[in-house]
């Protein structure tokens, strides 16, 4: 095996098991390849029932390693091996497999290596969705994660075994990202507690009618997998949404401004650092109608009565402890920055993020945003049309060092 490194200088050992899934992984070894990545594939016995090793060895320019006993040099080969990678992604990984890491059990190349290896570890799990909600799969899964190794969650869908549900490898394309993150992950929020809020809420007018708005949840979905990224262990609360979060994030699904200000104000005393980025109803319908409202049982049109919700990001700001940042977001279609900056003091922020919501190319439901950040300290930067995910990156920077790139005293 030759020991060269890629321009990126990066080098992935590709795990790959048997399963119907097994085919992507040609698929992830190219986009991986297209990133500069030099990749080293493993096979397991099973994956070559599903795929030919010359794919991948002539895809790689590297011996596939099947076996560990193929050659008086393997155990040496293995120990090679895990000291060369800078990351160990298995994809697909079968129940099997998480069965074998989970418990230390080293019969094959592949399992041997996990033992031996020191670099981080991520899993792309693929199985029929029954043998994913088996307990046993569970407590693997469980077990894995506390010990810091990655899952990339599997999608719902069509599974090779005729079943619809979740255990479907996700698509490579998010493998891939979600490897790239890990590769290039800084540690500046290592051992760091992050606190995020995302998406919409959904306040229930009747079974069938509700009152929402537009969020599609991108930013807080961005600023989370940034915090993740940087090494923070990262809780995401999250109205309902069509987005994935980023592996390793702890995400959990609330519905109504009532259930999300209970879960953060729940988690928000142990964390270091709260963003609160969801767009949350601030009026509720005073009562949810159990049944349908039907308009054959009424003369006139109904009228809607309403009553405010709680403002969660108010209630985090009066209960803050001591040394925790909190970070808001304003939606304002006119006077931007005073209005930002009085939501900033009322509400007890350390910084805030206000975005203009006329303006048709950022903001709600686009992948792009502009916006200015203010901080407590009377600062402001300006920041122009940029992606989300850049934002986010711009806004750890600007947080963690404490110094607004392009700064006007106010
Ligand atoms: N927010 C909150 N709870 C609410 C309403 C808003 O925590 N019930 C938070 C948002 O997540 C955001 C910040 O408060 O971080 C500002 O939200 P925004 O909608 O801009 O302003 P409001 O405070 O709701 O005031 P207004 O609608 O009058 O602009």
């Amino acid at each position: 095996m030759n020991d060269s490194r890629s321009d990126s200088g990066k080098r992935v050992i590709l795990g790959v098991t048997g399963c119907i899934g097994a085919y992507k992984s040609a698929l992830i070894l190219r986009l991986l390849q297209k990133q500069d990545v030099e990749v080293y594939p493993v096979m397991t016995r099973s994956a070559r029932q599903f795929l030919g090793p010359l794919t991948l060895e002539k895809l790689s320019g590297h011996r596939v390693i099947d076996d560990l006993w193929d050659d008086s040099s393997a155990e040496i080969e293995h120990i090679s091996l895990a000291r060369r990678g800078d990351l160990l992604l298995v994809a697909p990984a079968t129940a099997n497999v998480l069965g074998k890491f989970a418990h230390g059990l080293a019969d094959d190349f592949l399992s041997t290596l996990y033992l031996s290896t020191q670099t981080p570890v991520m899993l792309a799990p693929a199985m029929n969705v029954e043998m994913w909600r088996h307990p046993a799969t569970q407590e693997n899964l469980k077990k894995l994660r506390e010990r810091g190794v990655q899952i990339i969650e599997p999608g719902a869908g069509y599974l090779a075994c005729g079943e619809v549900g979740e255990g479907r490898l996700a698509e490579p394309e998010d493998i891939v990202q979600a490897a790239l993150s890990r590769l290039s992950a800084d540690d500046s929020l290592k051992g760091r507690k992050v606190l995020v809020s995302a998406g919409p809420t959904i306040e229930d007018i009747d079974p069938v009618r509700y009152l929402s708005n537009r969020s599609s949840g991108r930013m807080g979905y961005t600023v989370a997998a940034e915090a993740a990224r940087r090494g923070a262990r990262v809780t995401l609360v999250s109205g309902p949404t069509q987005l994935q979060a980023a592996s390793g994030i702890d995400r959990i699904d609330v519905r109504s401004a009532g259930d999300m200000a209970e879960a953060m104000l729940e988690r928000a005393p142990d964390s270091h650092y709260v963003v609160m980025a969801a767009a949350v109803a601030d009026f509720t319908p005073v009562q949810r109608q159990a049944h349908k409202i039907k308009k054959a049982d009424r003369q006139d049109s109904p009228a809607l009565q309403l009553q405010p919700t709680a403002d969660i990001l108010a209630a985090l700001g009066s209960q803050k402890p001591p040394g925790q940042i909190l970070i808001g977001f304003a939606a304002e279609s006119e006077n931007l920055e005073e209005r930002a900056r009085r939501k900033l003091e009322s509400k007890h922020l350390d910084w805030i993020v206000a975005n203009d919501i006329t303006s048709r190319d950022s903001g709600f439901a686009s992948q792009n945003n502009r916006a200015l950040l203010l901080c407590a300290d009377g600062s402001l930067t300006r920041w122009d049309l940029m992606s989300k995910r850049e934002m986010a990156r711009r806004l750890w920077d600007a947080v963690l060092t404490h110094q607004p790139t392009q700064t006007v005293k106010s």
